[in-house]
């Protein structure tokens, strides 16, 4: 691939920090855009130890895509072929907290970098979407025009992400890549605070040898999918010549229970000394959290030639080890 000029939403957040390191590690440049509502600048300090002088080719701008400063964007549009938009507000529980942020955010934050993005003729607009648009439809494995009606307001702004998108496709003639991605895990996910995802949450509590709580019986599922993968799919959706408006799963297709991911955590961090010696503490169901997530990723496979290498439980023993080294 021939070096290329980037927007990059939601830089400093967990998704997007990964892939700034891919694509400066690759030679291309990247204006990279981030609020630091939930991502860091110790993320960005990572990435900026890892990929030596090609830090030279990124610029940063500190900007709440709600507010989007066009004219910022217009000054560095010069050469820019693709968005790749990651910036959202997540979690389930903060947008039932604050459904006003959420939409905040990923409604009008996602409307007005995709309008500017269209005016601008970007070649591309790569966004990320999310598996809760599946919402009540228990169907399995999940196939990407098989949806149900949203059970959050953070599904519904996702949902709504979509249907722009879509929309776009119609009435300008704008075709887009959304990506659904399902429970992403790896290096720089944030593990604090009440809306931190399972998986950094856990590994940092067993560390530290605190409790921790396992909702319902343990036997609920997700297809768990680790951030190569994740980033795979994204170089993927960047290379693919497809100029039609696509929806793609992108998860490993599988499920993993979360009783299977906390045993592996606890047993990788003994091959690190590390010994957690509290026992599972299982607490009640959470309202609206479905029982079973499993992605078809067929059309990925097909159309953009995705092949997740990674599986759930090879991912956690990566992430474990990075997070070992790391600290
Ligand atoms: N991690 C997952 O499992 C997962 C699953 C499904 C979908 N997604 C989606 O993937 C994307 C990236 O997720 P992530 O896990 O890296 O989350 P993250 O919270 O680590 O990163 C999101 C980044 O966006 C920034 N941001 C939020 N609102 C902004 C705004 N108004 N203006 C500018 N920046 C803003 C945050 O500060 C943060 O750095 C999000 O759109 C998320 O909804 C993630």
């Amino acid at each position: 691939m021939k070096f290329q000029k980037f927007f990059l939403t939601g830089v400093a957040g967990f998704i997007g920090s990964n892939l700034l390191e891919v694509l400066l590690e690759a030679g291309h440049e990247v204006i990279g855009i981030d609020n630091f509502s939930t991502g860091s600048q110790t993320n960005l300090d990572h990435v900026k130890d890892k990929v030596g002088k090609k830090w030279k080719n990124f610029k940063f701008f500190e900007m709440d895509l709600a507010l989007l400063k066009e004219d910022v964007l217009n000054d560095n549009s010069l050469g820019v072929t693709c968005c790749i938009h990651l910036a959202a507000l997540g979690s389930v529980p903060r947008s039932i907290d604050n459904p006003i942020n959420t939409n905040n955010a990923n409604i009008q934050g996602f409307l007005n970098i995709l309008d500017f993005a269209r005016r601008q003729k970007l070649d591309k607009f790569i966004f990320a979407s999310s598996s809760s648009v599946y919402g009540d439809n228990s169907n399995l494995p999940k196939i990407e025009n098989e949806i149900g009606s949203p059970l959050s307001p953070y599904a519904l702004t996702k949902r709504v992400d979509e249907m722009y998108a879509e929309v776009f496709d119609k009435v300008y003639n704008y075709p887009t890549i959304g990506l659904r991605f399902f429970n992403v895990f790896g290096p720089r996910q944030n593990p604090d605070g009440d809306y931190a995802a399972v998986i950094p949450r856990w590994l940092k509590a067993m560390k530290e040898n605190t409790e921790i709580n396992i909702f319902g019986d343990g036997e609920t599922t997700r297809d768990f999918c680790y951030i190569q993968n994740a980033i795979e799919a994204i170089m993927l959706a960047v290379r693919t010549e497809l100029k039609t408006h696509e929806i793609f799963n992108v998860a490993v297709g599988a499920q993993t229970s979360l009783n299977t991911i906390a045993d592996t955590i606890k047993k990788e961090l003994s091959i690190y000394g590390i010994k957690y010696s509290k026992e599972f503490n299982y607490v009640d169901f959470r309202a609206g959290d479905v029982r079973a997530s499993e992605a078809d990723i067929t059309k990925a496979k097909i159309t953009l030639g995705y092949d997740p290498k990674i599986r759930c439980l090879d991912g956690i023993k990566e992430y474990v080890k990075d997070n070992m080294l790391r600290n």
